[in-house]
């Protein structure tokens, strides 16, 4: 059995609003909210970086886990936006927060499914051996998206959030997890420079080319509701459990038109769907641990619930997993 022992989160102050951004881009409040669902994100302070949002993040879980530095004995951070190029995020953490010399990576480049992928890493390596792990989700987007191109700038957020599992008893135990990708479709929501097919140069620096993130958003979108009601569905076939019996679901906060129409295809009711969409933007893997840790802070989340969540991101890859509370 693998459980959840605590749950944690953290967004940064600093709230940029649809105005705030129609002051920078050609873009409007109403454009943003009809399209998105997105009111409000927030922005890292120019002093904090990756590794400041995954430290906070990771305290509260390790704090309502009930644990300290010394307990843990693996940690992994799912980022798209690293601290740094090399080493991993995970092995900064350990040192930040004092840990001892356990074994740390990061799940990089998986988007916004790479947090779901990240706790199944988790739970494999608990059953091989009983661990205290700490899994970290976080982006600090706002630092690396264009500031120019108003089709991908308006969507995203910085935040974290975190988990710590272990084998036995907990908060809630991690019944399963599905997940699976199609590398056919990488060049739909893709980053291309920086890597050693283009690698960095003069010109595509001063060009602003290792900011522009190439999305093709209807093709996402329409992929986006395809893979992640059908992975919900096809996981709690695989549980035995029937949606009448899910007591919440927690769908990665890309877009509210993109979650309204995989909870209609679900045909789940609308307030068992969390929504934080609207108040932080798509923080890619950061999305689906923070709604965790704000349903179970806000009291949305009872004893005997049944949790799915899911998501959906950059691959393309996609997951769900349910946890029973
Ligand atoms: C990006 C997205 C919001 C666009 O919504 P849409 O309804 O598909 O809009 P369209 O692509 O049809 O664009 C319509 C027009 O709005 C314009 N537009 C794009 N961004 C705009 C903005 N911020 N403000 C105003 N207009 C904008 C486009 O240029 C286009 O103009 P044109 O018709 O003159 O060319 C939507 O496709 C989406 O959410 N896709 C998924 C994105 C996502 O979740 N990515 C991360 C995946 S994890």
């Amino acid at each position: 059995m693998t459980a959840v022992l605590g749950f944690g989160g953290y967004v940064p102050d600093r709230v940029m609003t649809n105005d705030d951004w129609a002051a920078i881009v050609d873009t409007d409040d109403e454009w943003i909210t009809t399209r998105t669902g997105i009111k409000e994100r927030r922005f890292a302070a120019d002093d904090q970086s990756t590794l400041d949002l995954s430290e906070l993040a990771a305290l509260t879980a390790m704090k309502d886990a009930g644990l300290n530095q010394d307990d843990i004995d693996e940690i992994v951070v799912a980022t798209d936006t690293p601290e740094v190029y090399t080493p991993d995020t995970a092995s900064l953490l350990q040192d930040r927060l004092g840990c001892r010399n356990v074994p740390t990576y990061d799940l990089g480049g998986s988007g916004c499914a790479g947090w779901i992928q990240a706790i199944d890493v988790a739970r494999a390596r608990i059953a091989f051996e009983p661990k205290k792990v700490l899994v970290v989700g976080v982006e600090l987007i706002s630092r690396l998206i264009s500031w120019e191109d108003r089709a991908t700038c308006v969507l995203f957020g910085d935040a974290a959030g975190a988990v710590v599992m272990g084998p036995g008893d907990g908060k809630a135990e991690l019944l399963d997890v599905i997940s699976g990708t199609d590398g056919s479709k990488a060049d739909i929501l893709t980053l291309q420079t920086g890597g050693t097919r283009h690698p960095f140069t003069v010109e595509s620096a001063a060009a602003g080319d290792h900011q522009r993130l190439e999305m093709k958003g209807s093709e996402v979108f329409r992929e986006a509701v395809r893979r992640m009601s059908a992975v919900t569905l096809e996981l709690l076939e695989k549980l035995d459990r029937p949606l009448s019996e899910v007591a919440l679901l927690i769908p990665h906060q890309a877009n509210k038109r993109i979650i309204d129409a995989v909870g209609h295809k679900l045909g789940i009711e609308e307030d068992k769907v969390f929504i934080n969409v609207d108040r932080y933007g798509n923080t890619g893997s950061a999305t689906v641990p923070l709604g965790l840790w704000e349903a179970y802070e806000q009291g949305r989340i009872k004893p005997g619930d049944l949790v799915v969540l899911t998501a959906f991101g950059a691959g393309f890859h996609w997951a769900s997993a349910a946890m029973q509370f």
